[in-house]
């Protein structure tokens, strides 16, 4: 049955008679607060290493949350998490190469979206159009327009969307923005985030005929056409999609957009910046890949400057070991740590880390003023995720805040792909006010079938 009549003929057939005949935007199904008793059935999009961990625990630490559906388009992986559903959960789940199956599957209440990012958005607008909850990864999206589209089909349709910032449910993210709030930090004048990493150089293999194990026009989905080369996808791991802009945003998109929508969270969540620069270049190893191994930018928030600075070929900097993640009692090397924040107000400097680590305050003296210890907020996050399903109310990554930290990386990629530039930012058209190259890619491009609704 076609999709959007199947809502239609849904939404009269089910909670849309005693809601509110009159409600325009009508939740089309499972829109009705439900009990701690009353089951959530999932659906997961996208059986990698992230999707299959995250909804195999999100089903362990709530009760009465399963999964019927496991999508993927490559057939490799979806009987992986076929099987490992049923060792970790002890139900054979059902398996769907197409996610149109899914969202027109009335007992699936939510779906986990943790494709590659050009997926993201579409697959989320359809997902809210069918009358689905979402719980969809970061980077959120790959262009300025299709994440502001998201959060309209989430406000239009009235939908559960949590974005998989997880720091957004972080305990040390509650304090550090009291803490800000407060005043003790004084004055903000500067905020610096890191995303160092050391990984190596990127070589392209050559073209190669699409393996059996996938289905790869689905996989491509919205983005252009090109022929198959091993270096995006593999069989079994991630493969190198995040060296393309058109399936990810890089290293910002990947690392930095957890710093930079923390920064936003601790902040207070500012509006959009008034203009961009960044730098990127293939300066380290020379690799051949689009998106850049050193990346710097710069957003101008008008009283203070957001820096982000990182790439690939800083070894000597280094994520959260796990026994800071999980150890509210350790705070991290901050000189080291490449996943921290650096607030420099008037009267401190904050340390924040994303990876639990907590925060610190050094006043004069080197002296630390006050601190917070956390653990990474995984676990919280999901949780939040099942509490709002049941209980209608928005979810910590919400979606209209979460489009704004995922606008900060896809402004300063735009800066970086229009020639290294600084852009100026229109907030409320959400577009560039002296560049054109740099507003078609606000916009991006779509692939015939995989269109983005100009109306969701
Ligand atoms: N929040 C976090 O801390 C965190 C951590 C890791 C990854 N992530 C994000 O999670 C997402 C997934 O990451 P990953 O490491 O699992 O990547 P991955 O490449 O291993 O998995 C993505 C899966 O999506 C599948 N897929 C692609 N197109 C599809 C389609 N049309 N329908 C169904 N499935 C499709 C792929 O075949 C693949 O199995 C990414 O967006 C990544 O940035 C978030």
């Amino acid at each position: 049955m076609d999709r959007r009549n199947f809502i239609k003929t849904g939404a009269a057939g089910t909670v849309g008679l005693t809601l509110a005949g009159a409600m325009t935007h009508l939740p089309i199904y499972g829109a009705t607060v439900k009990g701690a008793n009353d089951k959530i059935v999932l659906a997961l999009i996208g059986c990698g290493g992230r999707g299959l961990g995250c909804i195999i625990n999100c089903c362990k630490i709530n009760s009465n949350v399963v999964i019927k559906t496991v999508c993927d388009v490559n057939r490799s992986k979806l009987s992986n998490a076929a099987a490992h559903v049923e060792k970790y959960l002890g139900y054979k789940p059902v398996l769907a190469e197409d996610m149109r199956t899914v969202f027109d599957d009335r007992d699936v209440d939510a779906v986990w979206i943790a494709t590659p990012e050009h997926w993201h958005c579409l697959a989320g607008i359809w997902a809210c159009q069918a009358g689905k909850d979402v719980y969809v990864e970061k980077n959120l999206s790959v262009n300025i327009r299709e994440s502001r589209k998201l959060a309209e089909a989430a406000a239009k349709y009235d939908r559960i969307v949590q974005v998989g910032l997880q720091n957004r449910s972080a305990s040390q993210g509650f304090s550090a923005r009291e803490y800000i709030q407060s005043g003790k930090l004084g004055k903000i004048v500067a905020v610096n985030t890191y995303f160092m990493l050391g990984e190596g150089k990127f070589t392209e293999a050559p073209e190669a005929p699409v393996p059996a194990w996938l289905d790869w026009d689905k996989w491509l989905g919205p983005a252009p056409y090109r022929p198959f080369s091993p270096s995006i996808v593999s069989e079994s791991g991630r493969g190198g999609w995040q060296q393309y802009w058109a399936y990810s945003g890089g290293k910002l998109d990947d690392e930095a957009s957890h710093t930079l929508d923390f920064t936003r969270m601790v902040l207070g969540d500012p509006q959009h910046p008034k203009s961009v620069f960044a730098w990127g270049a293939n300066n380290a190893y020379g690799s051949n890949s689009e998106v850049p191994e050193t990346q710097f930018v710069a957003w101008d928030f008008g009283d203070y400057l957001l820096t982000a600075e990182g790439g690939t070929s800083f070894n000597y900097m280094y994520k959260a070991p796990q026994e800071i993640r999980n150890d509210a009692t350790k705070f991290p090397n901050w000189r080291n740590y490449s996943a921290r924040v650096d607030i420099y107000g008037t009267e401190g400097l904050m340390y924040l880390g994303r990876h639990g680590g907590g925060w610190q305050v050094i006043g004069a003296d080197n002296k630390i003023v006050a601190e917070d210890g956390a653990i990474f907020p995984d676990n919280e996050h999901q949780k939040n995720f099942i509490e709002c399903i049941r209980s209608r109310k928005r979810p910590n990554g919400f979606i209209e805040e979460c489009h704004r930290s995922a606008t900060l990386v896809n402004i300063g990629n735009i800066a970086c792909r229009v020639g290294n530039k600084q852009l100026y930012f229109d907030g409320k058209t959400e577009l560039f006010t002296n560049s054109k190259e740099a507003n078609k890619l606000a916009k991006g491009t779509y692939r015939k079938g995989y269109e983005l609704p100009e109306k969701v």
